[in-house]
């Protein structure tokens, strides 16, 4: 069964992607819906959040369709707010039917818009794609991320959702967000996706108006949203690395309680910034605090797989406990999963040895230059590597396959990057917290974890950050940037 929906998806997919106007707005009359999505929001099996943009104040309404015969046993709750001159709705839908193949009818006004998605089916296997960066101002830019998108759609169209890992635009602005929906409302509506807080999102509650997740257990919704979901036999949790700078503690609570509270054979981070990198950002305080705050959370709760964009190259380190290399069974893996878009970073070399330590690099590619690390070695120049990067995951069982992918900017050529497989035995992991997991920002939550923040950066970040000033300072008169 699950096979042939997938033929169907990829069908429906192919004949979208060719045809873009089979699937996609067809505005009459003076409204047009825009920035439509379909996320994860709860039970991947039973429910979704839906989002889409109006200009003007409109009666709308979701229409779903399982094989073609309307649903009408699934409960819709509607929501509707002017949103920076717009009108947003969200449609938050439950009482799905696991394992199915849905189609879906939006309509405001006289326009409609359809789309597509299939709901988990319970069994132990899952198959996702992961995007990071597009970080746009113009549509030539987002459009460059879209075709990114597209084509691991090509290269995998086996995958139940693609997530994103943060920064969707540059400055968050509404004229950016129409612009990110021009370029890619088509693939939105062809499928589920899983949204991930960007830094250049977290501008005024934008991240949550566009997108009809959870909200439940996020510690605050100001600046991006932190929520969880099991799909196949894995469990994802998706942080917000905007809170308190980079992570309050009350998010680390929520995430070493959520990590707790399951089962599943597996588990994964989705993130925006990186603890790991050999990129512009890392020598700041932020993302490297996650090495000590988020890194610990994962080591206590068994994380396996940590995914995260921000810097825009792509790294993967080998499996760490403490920072340290340790065998795969003992430790999680972390991907910078390079960026989408058309925005990329060369390596900062003196990043090695002073940041962290140089033997828990796996594998690099720097996306500016095509620069790339193997095996100690950083000076093998590979033009052909230059494009946008993307990530397959599939998981079967005891079995996790990552392979990553850049698109070539100029041939539209498709090239595996790296390739990763990790086997485990299913049935070891423990529920050991029940509780209610709400965990809310607060005065004394701020506090404390600007303390921990502060105690950090005085502590172990200065020390780091003087000790590579003078090549900073080089770096900086080369090229104008650090
Ligand atoms: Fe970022």
């Amino acid at each position: 069964m699950k096979k042939s929906m997938f033929k169907v998806l990829s069908i429906v997919l192919c004949f979208a992607l060719l045809f873009g106007s089979a699937i996609g707005t067809s505005a009459e009359g003076n409204v047009e819906i825009s920035r439509v999505s379909c996320v994860i929001n709860g039970d991947a099996a039973t429910s979704r959040g839906f989002t889409w943009y109006t200009p003007v104040e409109t009666d709308c309404s979701i229409e779903l369709y399982a094989y073609g015969i309307k649903v009408a046993d699934a409960t819709v709750e509607y929501e509707c707010a002017e949103w920076e001159g717009n009108f947003m709705h969200k449609a938050y839908v439950t009482g799905l039917t696991a394992g199915t193949l849905y189609t879906y009818t939006i309509k405001a006004g006289d326009d409609s818009v359809n789309g597509v998605f299939t709901t988990d089916n319970g069994d132990d296997i899952v198959n996702f794609i992961v995007g990071g960066d597009v970080q746009a101002s113009n549509l030539e830019a987002f459009q460059v991320g879209q075709k990114v998108v597209e084509k691991a759609y090509e290269v995998f169209p086996v995958a139940e959702f693609y997530a994103t890992l943060g920064d969707y635009t540059n400055d968050s602005t509404n004229e950016e967000w129409d612009l990110y929906a021009q370029a890619f409302d088509g693939v939105n509506s062809l499928t589920t996706h899983v949204p991930v807080t960007g830094n250049h999102d977290s501008n005024s509650g934008w991240f949550n108006a566009m997108f009809a997740l959870d909200t439940t257990e996020s510690v605050q919704t100001n600046n991006g949203v932190n929520y969880s979901f099991d799909y196949g036999n894995v469990h994802f949790a998706v942080v917000n690395t905007n809170d308190m700078i980079a992570i309050s503690n009350a998010q680390l609570t929520w995430l070493r309680n959520d990590m707790n509270s399951t089962d599943a054979d597996w588990k994964v981070v989705l993130m925006h910034k990186s603890p790991y990198s050999l990129g512009k950002d890392i020598k700041w305080p932020d993302a490297c605090y996650l090495q000590e705050s988020l890194a610990a959370v994962c080591d206590e709760t068994n994380v396996d797989l940590v995914m995260s964009g921000h810097d825009h190259m792509y790294l993967r380190t080998n499996p760490l406990n403490d920072n340290k290399v340790v065998d795969q069974a003992d430790g999680t893996t972390y991907i910078l999963a390079g960026a989408k878009g058309a925005k990329r970073y060369e390596f900062r070399k003196f990043i090695l040895d002073n940041y962290f330590s140089q033997d828990i690099i796996a594998t690099a590619v720097a996306q500016a230059n095509g620069e790339y690390f193997a095996d100690g070695n950083l000076d093998n120049l590979d033009e052909t590597n230059i494009g946008g990067i993307f990530n397959t995951v599939s998981v079967a069982g005891g079995v996790l396959a990552l392979k990553s992918y850049v698109v070539n900017d100029e041939t539209q050529e498709i090239k595996q990057i790296d390739e990763l497989t990790i086997v485990k035995p299913q049935g070891e992991n423990k529920v050991t917290f029940t509780g209610e997991n709400v965990q809310k920002s607060s005065i004394a939550d701020t506090m404390s974890s600007l303390m921990s923040l502060a105690t950090y950066t005085l502590g172990k970040w200065v020390p780091m950050f003087l000790k590579t000033l003078p090549a900073l300072l080089v770096e900086y008169a080369k090229s104008g940037t650090f």
